[in-house]
């Protein structure tokens, strides 16, 4: 490959992941956000959900967006590391090895956990392959509130002892003692209630940790980079880029740490 083409490919290489990155980025921070709503309580969290179901087509053009960004990140990542050892016929010397933070050292082996730990976090919460049971959860929603319908158990012991003037409604085949005229009956999702059965496990827990620790240290440095291949590297405003990035790392780490740590100490879904 001539030096021309090496070049163009790398700079367009390191265009592509700045893009693909930044799109990550926004995601995720987003994606913090949103998840620390559960913070308000089961009704706020799970009508957030209900929202992002009921994109439905907008949603999957979402999700697909974002996967194509993910392969490109990490295809356009493998490469470049690839050439990169390519063009250095030896290995770095001692000193100039210690010189690069270990963060910018290791992007390629963070992100590689990252994506593992992706593909554990979808199967868990987003496909509920890991733990079924857990991930079917429901809950019944009347005139828009949930929390105000009671099921009733199909026992015809129970059923004969019902007074004539209790409000029922059924949905999904069930029976529900409910306090106001039912207007409107569905059920949704409840994503607080797979989320809380699921950081109950301490093991599931420590996994989200590590993984969202290591999404941080990933993203520090990634935010520094994306910046360099824009060109702002100056003296003057280098400093502030890294003080910002690793302050927004920083955030997004502890807001979504939170969420595992508030529910193992029982300050979330303790009552579930
Ligand atoms: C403690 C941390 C986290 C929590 C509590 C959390 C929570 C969730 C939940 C509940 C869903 C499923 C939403 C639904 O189907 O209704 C989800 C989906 C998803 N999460 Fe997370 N998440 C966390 C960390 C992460 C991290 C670190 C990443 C990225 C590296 C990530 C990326 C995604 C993606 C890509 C989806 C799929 C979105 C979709 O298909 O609609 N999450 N997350």
């Amino acid at each position: 490959m001539g030096l021309l083409s090496y070049l163009k490919s790398t700079i367009l290489s390191k265009w592509v992941m700045a893009i693909t990155g930044c799109i990550l980025v926004l995601f995720i921070c987003g994606h913090a956000v949103g998840n620390l709503q559960i913070l308000l309580g089961s009704d706020t969290y799970n009508t957030y959900a209900a929202f992002l179901q009921g994109l439905g087509e907008i949603l999957w053009i979402i999700r697909i967006g974002l996967f194509v960004c993910l392969v490109l990140h990490l295809i356009t990542s493998i490469r470049l590391k690839l050439l990169n050892n390519s063009a250095r016929p030896t290995a770095y010397q001692y000193k100039s090895f210690l010189k690069a933070k270990l963060t910018s050292r290791t992007m390629i082996w963070t992100g590689i956990m990252i994506f593992a730990f992706l593909t554990y976090h979808l199967l868990h919460f987003t496909a509920g392959v890991t733990n079924p049971v857990e991930y079917d959860q429901h809950e019944v929603v009347i005139n828009g509130k949930s929390g105000i319908a009671q099921e009733i158990p199909n026992d015809p012991r129970i059923l004969a002892q019902l007074p004539p003037t209790l409000q029922t409604t059924t949905v999904d085949g069930k029976l529900y003692a409910v306090q106001e005229e039912v207007k409107t009956a569905e059920t949704r999702h409840d994503v607080y209630k797979m989320v809380v059965l699921g950081f109950r496990n301490p093991i599931t827990s420590l996994v989200y940790i590590i993984g969202v620790i290591l999404l941080g240290f990933h993203l520090s440095h990634a935010i520094q980079s994306m910046f360099q291949t824009a060109g702002f590297n100056h003296p003057k405003y280098t400093p502030w880029i890294i003080q910002g990035s690793n302050a927004l790392a920083v955030i997004v780490v502890l807001c979504l740490i939170s969420i595992p740590i508030t529910i193992l100490t029982g300050l979330v879904g303790g009552t579930i």
